[in-house]
């Protein structure tokens, strides 16, 4: 059975202009998917239509059923009961996901009671080992530490962590790394690549990167203003690009990218 399946999805603004326009994909159980294409292309627009949390003013049509649930058309109460369970969310600014007035700690607590009922030293437990597994060493100290006191990469790992803890089956991760170090950028890449795989999440990764897509998707689906252009996986995309938009982004990776160059050779 399909975990997500994006039928025919469209999205227009004010209006009427049209940002996203009739996009089919689907994620199953376990598989990682990628979405690629240019700043502006409609990549995060797709994914907030997918948690069913478009900004205000913008209108989506077609079928987004994720673990079962219509995430268009659904009352709120049941869409809601599926974001963090079924899928939970990564961003490119883990800031956006944590809230600078609660320590790491508490904020992995939080869903971790929420969904799966913890209490107590139970609780504790688990939130230290959600430390762990995203290699924070020193949990005691980063547990107790504000947003702002960590670095951009500890902050993505506690974003990571706080999105896994209650083990949803899908996790989308919209440019997780964009924002940090490219050393940071390759360790939080194998991190994620390791627990999807520990854990059997689907992955759908979206990225404007197609050496970072390289190292992390299998199927991926090519977006260009707002449109599919092309779905392949990840390495035939690479090496047999059958529409030239895609070859257009292979050219410049390979000609700008050269240390991303074993990947995409
Ligand atoms: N809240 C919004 N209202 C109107 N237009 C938007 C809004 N958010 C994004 N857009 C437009 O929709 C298009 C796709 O945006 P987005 O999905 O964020 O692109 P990507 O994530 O691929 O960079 C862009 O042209 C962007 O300007
Ligand atoms: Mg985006």
């Amino acid at each position: 059975m399909s975990l997500l399946t994006v039928t025919g999805l469209s999205i227009t603004g004010q209006g009427g202009t049209g940002l996203v326009d009739d996009v089919s994909f689907e994620v199953g159980p376990g598989d990682r998917t990628g979405l690629i294409g240019e700043s502006g292309s409609g990549k995060s627009l797709t994914s907030l239509a997918v948690m069913g949390l478009l900004p205000a003013g913008l209108t989506a049509t077609g079928d987004v059923r994720l673990g079962g649930v219509d995430m268009i058309g659904a009352p709120e109460r049941r869409r809601t009961g599926v974001r963090g369970k079924v899928a939970a969310t990564v961003f490119q600014e883990p800031l956006t996901a944590l809230d600078p007035l609660m320590t790491a700690g508490r904020q992995i607590a939080e869903p971790v009671r929420r969904f799966r009922g913890l209490r107590g030293t139970a609780l504790r437990d688990a939130v230290h080992a959600a430390l762990d597994e995203v290699r924070l060493t020193d949990t005691e100290r980063i547990a107790g530490s504000y947003p702002h006191e960590l670095s951009g990469g500890q902050r993505q790992r506690v974003a990571i962590a706080m999105a896994l803890a209650c083990r949803p089956r899908l996790l989308i991760a919209d440019e997780p790394t964009t924002a940090l170090d490219v050393t940071v950028q390759a360790e939080i890449l194998d991190l994620l690549d390791r627990l999807v795989t520990t854990h059997g999440t689907a992955l759908l990764f979206i990225t404007h990167d197609l050496a970072v897509a390289a190292r992390v998707t299998r199927q991926t689906h090519v977006l260009r203003q707002g449109r599919i252009v092309e779905s392949a996986p990840i390495t035939e995309l690479i090496d047999r690009p059958a529409h030239e938009y895609t070859r257009t982004l292979v050219d410049s990776a390979r000609r700008f990218d050269t240390a991303l160059g074993r990947h995409l050779s």
